[in-house]
């Protein structure tokens, strides 16, 4: 066996993984073409073009882009009814938005545990957790694997809950056949630099529900009703709307997605094949009625047991000396300061006491054992793909067989 780099040896890999996102010169002319050709702000018909073709693609009758994803969620639960006090059900093993947009709407964040499996909401404590002042159930869609929605929508019709997508990181995926976002009563998606779709920032809502998308329509865009007159305002919204240069610069995406996701399918298995294999390393699960997922982030678990006990820091350590960034990502959310909440700003969250909170799944995966591979490592060829078996393989074997060179 090759000695590992951080001890001295060759690295893996010393090439970048490809660039992302990528500025086509399709991206470049569509920008231009609205530029000179179209509205830039609200009324464009680039906007409304981009709404449409979106829509489509997510399988959802209506679309509407906004600022951010952050902003989609606001939106989205103002839209979905939720006031002041509500409690809304969420995981807190997610980007930091899921939580604070709750906050934002004035609403209570009700934390339920996640499945070490997809490290998605877990469906059998959502019943748990739920009071009369429940009024959404906000599964996310961790790095594009869905959620499990045929047992999440069954609890939302059961107890008569909204469900609100947390799409953001699930372009393009499928729950049996049918694409994520629309499958409850509505979603959000993020086009921030990171993600599947980029437009450096931006967002998207989508619905099949008339009366939704129409209140939707009115919080992103200052309150205003559809057909009613510019200076009127109907709700206390704001200005999230999406400009034109960013919907233009999406617009070739919904074509070149199809592509870049049939990539990231293969290096998806490619990486399944071979580090499943590994004692060790455990793949992470999609539920059955997962048809696509969007494979944004490649996630899987550490065990320390499986490595003498050596904790996943020393991993992760080794990992990037052979070129092959692994991180630990997301923290459990209720640990955020900003959940030692002061019920002078937030009068709303008088008696949660967040500090308290502690959910041993989401602390396991997030203290312990989530892996994460950066998004643009599913983009390589099969080279590529090769270049992070062998990382995994290198270091894993190492710790298996000379655990004392890891010692400090
Ligand atoms: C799960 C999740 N929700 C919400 C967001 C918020 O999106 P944005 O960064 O576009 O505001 C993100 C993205 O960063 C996300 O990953």
């Amino acid at each position: 066996m090759s000695k590992l780099a951080i001890h001295g040896g060759d690295p893996i890999r010393t090439k970048p993984f490809p660039e992302w996102p990528r500025p086509t010169s399709d991206l470049k002319d569509a920008i231009i073409s609205t530029l000179e050709n179209d509205g830039w702000g609200v009324g464009s018909a680039a906007i409304s073009r981009f709404e449409e073709q979106f829509a489509r693609f997510q399988d959802a009758k209506h679309c509407i882009s906004t600022s951010s994803g952050t902003t989609a969620l606001w939106v989205m639960l103002k839209a979905a009814g939720v006031k002041a006090g509500d409690e809304v059900i969420i995981p807190p093993y997610t980007f930091i938005a899921t939580a604070s947009a709750v906050l934002m709407a004035n609403a209570v964040p009700v934390f339920v545990d996640i499945d070490e499996n997809t490290f998605n909401l877990d469906p059998n404590l959502i019943e748990d957790a739920i009071t009369e002042k429940t009024k959404a159930i906000m599964p996310v869609h961790i790095a594009g694997n869905p959620a499990d929605m045929d047992a999440i929508l069954a609890i939302g019709q059961k107890h008569d809950i909204p469900i609100l997508e947390d799409a953001a990181q699930a372009h393009g995926s499928e729950w049996k056949g049918t694409k994520v976002g629309a499958l409850g009563l509505g979603g959000i998606f993020s086009f921030q630099t990171s993600k599947n779709m980029s437009a450096g920032e931006g967002g998207a809502i989508v619905s099949n529900d008339e009366t939704f998308y129409e209140k939707c329509f009115s919080y992103h865009n200052c309150g205003r009703t559809k057909g009613g007159e510019f200076y009127e305002h109907s709700f206390l919204g704001g200005n999230f709307r999406l400009n034109a240069m960013a919907t233009s610069m999406l617009m070739p995406q919904i074509d070149s997605i199809f592509n870049d996701m049939a990539l990231r399918d293969a290096n998806r298995q490619r990486l399944d094949d071979a580090i499943g294999q590994i004692d060790g390393i455990t793949l992470n699960g999609t539920y059955e009625g997962t048809t696509r997922q969007a494979n944004h982030i490649y996630l899987t678990r550490y065990n320390a047991d499986a490595f003498h006990g050596i904790p996943r820091e020393k991993f992760f350590k080794a990992m990037q000396a052979e070129g092959i960034y692994t991180y630990m990502g997301y923290t459990p959310l209720y640990r955020e300061k900003l959940f030692v909440t002061d019920v002078d700003e937030y009068p709303w969250l008088k008696g949660y006491d967040y500090s308290s909170l502690s959910m041993p799944v989401t602390e396991r995966i997030a203290d312990e054992e989530a892996v994460w591979l950066k998004q643009n490592h599913l983009l390589g060829d099969a080279q590529d793909a090769q270049d992070i078996i062998d990382a995994f393989e290198k270091v894993t074997s190492a710790l298996r067989t000379s655990p004392e060179s890891f010692q400090d």
